[in-house]
C-alpha cells in the first residue's frame, strides 16, 4: 500500500531531506585523495547527530555505519573502512536521516582528484537519468513512466541500469511501497497521486547490468568489474509537479 503524505508531513520530510543534503555537501567538501571512508563516515555522523537528527542507516538490518561509501566498481552498500581514496577514483555516497519520525534518503557520486572522461561521462549521465525520472513523477502518470525514462536516458548514452536494486516509497519508514525499478516499459503500475513520496535512485554501469554481493554480505559490485555510479533524491508529488526534498 502506498501511503500518501499531507503537506505538513511533506514539510517534515523536507527538513529530514535538508539534513541529507547538508551531509552530502560535507562529503563534497571533504572528499580528496588520502581521505579514508571511515573518516568521512565519522564526520558525516557527527554532522547529523549535532543537528539533532539520527543517521538512519546505522543499525538498519545490522548495517554498522552512517553512510554507504562505494568506490569504482562498487555499486551500493559498501561499508566505510580504512581504505584511502586515490586520485582517479569515483565514490558514491548514500546517506539517510531520520528527523521527528520522518526519513530522507539521497546519494551522489563524486570524483576524487582528477578522473578520466569516461568516469565524468558516467557520473553526468547517471545524474541526468535521475533528473529524467524525476521529471516523470507527475500526478496522473503511471509509476513505470518514471522507470522507463531513467532507463532510456542511461541506455541512449550506452550504459546499463542495475536491475537487482530499486527505488522505493519513503515516509515514516525508510523503505515503503512501492518498489520503483529503474527500467521497464512505460504505462504500467499505480497511477501517481498527490502526496506520494519516493526515493528514486538509479544505479548505472559502464558495462553489463549484472551485479553480485561480496562475502561481507553488504557490498554490491558490478559482475564484470566495470565502473558504476549512483544518484538518489527523495521527492514529493505535488499538484505543481515533483518537489525535491533532499536539495538543501
Ligand atoms: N539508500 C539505501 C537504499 O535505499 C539504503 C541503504 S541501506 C543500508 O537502499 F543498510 F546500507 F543502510
Ligand atoms: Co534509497
Amino acid at each position: 500500500m502506498i501511503i500518501s503524505k499531507s503537506p505538513a508531513e511533506i514539510e517534515k520530510m523536507r527538513k529530514a531531506g535538508n539534513g541529507v543534503a547538508e551531509a552530502l555537501e560535507l562529503a563534497r567538501e571533504k572528499i580528496c585523495p588520502g581521505l579514508t571512508t571511515i573518516e568521512l563516515d565519522k564526520a558525516i555522523e557527527n554532522l547529523i547527530i549535532n543537528s539533532g537528527s539520527r543517521p538512519a542507516f546505522k543499525g538498519y538490518r545490522g548495517y554498522p555505519a552512517s553512510i554507504c561509501a562505494s568506490v569504482n566498481d562498487e555499486v551500493v552498500h559498501c561499508i566505510p573502512s580504512e581504505r584511502s581514496l586515490k586520485s582517479g577514483d569515483i565514490i558514491s555516497i548514500d546517506i539517510g536521516v531520520e528527523l521527528d519520525g520522518y526519513f530522507g534518503d539521497a546519494a551522489k557520486t563524486f570524483a576524487v582528484g582528477d578522473i578520466n572522461d569516461e568516469a565524468k561521462e558516467l557520473i553526468s549521465i547517471t545524474e541526468k537519468s535521475l533528473q529524467a525520472g524525476i521529471s516523470m513523477a507527475k500526478v496522473g502518470n503511471r509509476l513505470s513512466d518514471i522507470s522507463h525514462e531513467v532507463q532510456v536516458t542511461a541506455e541512449e548514452a550506452g550504459y546499463t541500469v542495475v536491475r537487482d536494486y530499486v527505488g522505493h516509497g519513503i515516509g515514516n519508514e525508510m523503505h515503503e511501497d512501492p518498489q520503483i525499478p529503474n527500467f521497464g516499459p512505460p504505462g504500467n503500475g499505480p497511477v501517481l497521486k498527490e502526496g506520494m513520496v519516493f526515493a528514486l535512485e538509479p544505479m548505472v554501469n559502464v558495462g553489463d547490468y549484472e551485479v553480485k554481493v561480496r562475502s561481507d554480505e553488504w557490498t554490491v559490485v558490478t559482475a564484470d568489474g566495470s565502473l558504476s555510479a549512483h544518484f538518489e533524491h527523495t521527492i514529493a508529488l505535488t499538484k505543481d509537479g515533483p518537489m525535491i526534498l533532499t536539495k538543501g
